[in-house]
């Protein structure tokens, strides 16, 4: 496995492959969990080569103590990333991606108003502009991207689109932990009663999915009845939780083909999301 920290150095090894060569990318911020390495376990599969990269990247956060308190631990992500088979290790540092005068930036913009956008201004401008880039130095065929971030993964795929980068974006299931909390590097700063008052959030979530199975279309009746779930945990404090459009995150009057229940919370400090995508009539293409 070869790690590469800068980016001459990654076009160098990317211009030296056959043209033919299929090449998968995994973007992360690194501290792997079983949901990371299940989109390397995917990726790996399907192509003939892996890039994961790993920068925690200081433009999406909108808090500067939450960047400063991101968990790091590179030397652990390497040997997993080797018993993963990954090909290369990404790992740039901040000044390689942003020199000095740093001042170009990849917006997409209305589907990033709302749910975390409307809570982490500028967060989705910073996660658009780092993923391009590397986009632009990897050039990877396909990029796998976990749905429990879904509105990320479908505003990847949408710049993708408008932006005519030559990828493939491929969305892949939430993992979870035994109980259902959705893995996230953010889980180690819950003491054990905040983590069990986190999992008020995909109970909430499964509460919401139980009523459009049952018929419910009315958004605000789901987000009432879920909202009601966290509401007994007194530590928790809702941030959102809704009911959209799974394809494109309207929030129609009457929900129908595909409906994204999706929410975040903060236990104590820290902010978790999860959601849940119910298929109520004909699948849409993407979701
Ligand atoms: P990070 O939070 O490290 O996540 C990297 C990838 O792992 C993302 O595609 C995310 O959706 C996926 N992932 C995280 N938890 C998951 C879980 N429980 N199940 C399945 N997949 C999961 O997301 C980012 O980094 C950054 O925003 C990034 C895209 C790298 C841009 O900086």
């Amino acid at each position: 496995m070869r790690e590469i920290e800068k980016i001459e150095a990654l076009r160098r090894w990317r211009k030296s492959l056959p043209a033919d060569c299929t090449v998968a990318l995994v973007p992360t911020m690194g501290h792997f969990h079983r949901g990371h390495l299940s989109l390397m376990q995917r990726a790996r599969g399907e192509n003939d080569l892996l890039v994961v990269s790993i920068f925690v990247n200081p433009i999406q956060f909108d808090d500067e103590r939450d960047y400063h308190r991101y968990p790091r631990d590179q030397r652990r992500d390497l040997e997993l990333a080797r018993q993963e088979g990954v090909d290369v290790v990404f790992a740039p540092d901040n000044s390689d991606l942003y020199p000095e005068g740093y001042c170009s930036y990849v917006q997409v913009e209305g589907m990033t108003d709302c749910l975390c956008g409307a809570s982490r201004p500028g967060h989705f401008r910073g996660v658009t502009t780092v993923v391009s880039k590397l986009f632009n130095v990897v050039r990877p065929g396909r990029a796998y991207f976990g749905k429990k971030d879904y509105q990320q993964y479908l505003v990847i795929q949408r710049m993708t689109r408008d932006l005519s980068f030559d990828t493939e974006v491929v969305g892949c299931p939430t993992v979870r932990e035994a109980d259902g909390l959705a893995m996230s590097s953010r889980n180690q700063h819950l003491s054990a009663g905040q983590r069990e008052s986190a999992l008020a959030l995909y109970r909430a979530l499964k509460r919401g999915r139980a009523m459009v199975e049952e018929g419910s279309r009315d958004p605000e009746e789901i987000e009432i009845a879920m909202r009601q779930v966290v509401g007994e945990h007194t530590e928790v404090e809702i941030d959102y939780l809704q009911a959209r459009d799974a394809g494109d995150l309207s929030r129609p009057k009457r929900l129908r083909r595909c409906v994204l229940l999706a929410g975040a919370i903060y236990v104590s400090s820290t902010r978790l999301i999860d959601n849940i995508v119910v298929q109520v009539g004909e699948p849409q293409e993407g979701v």
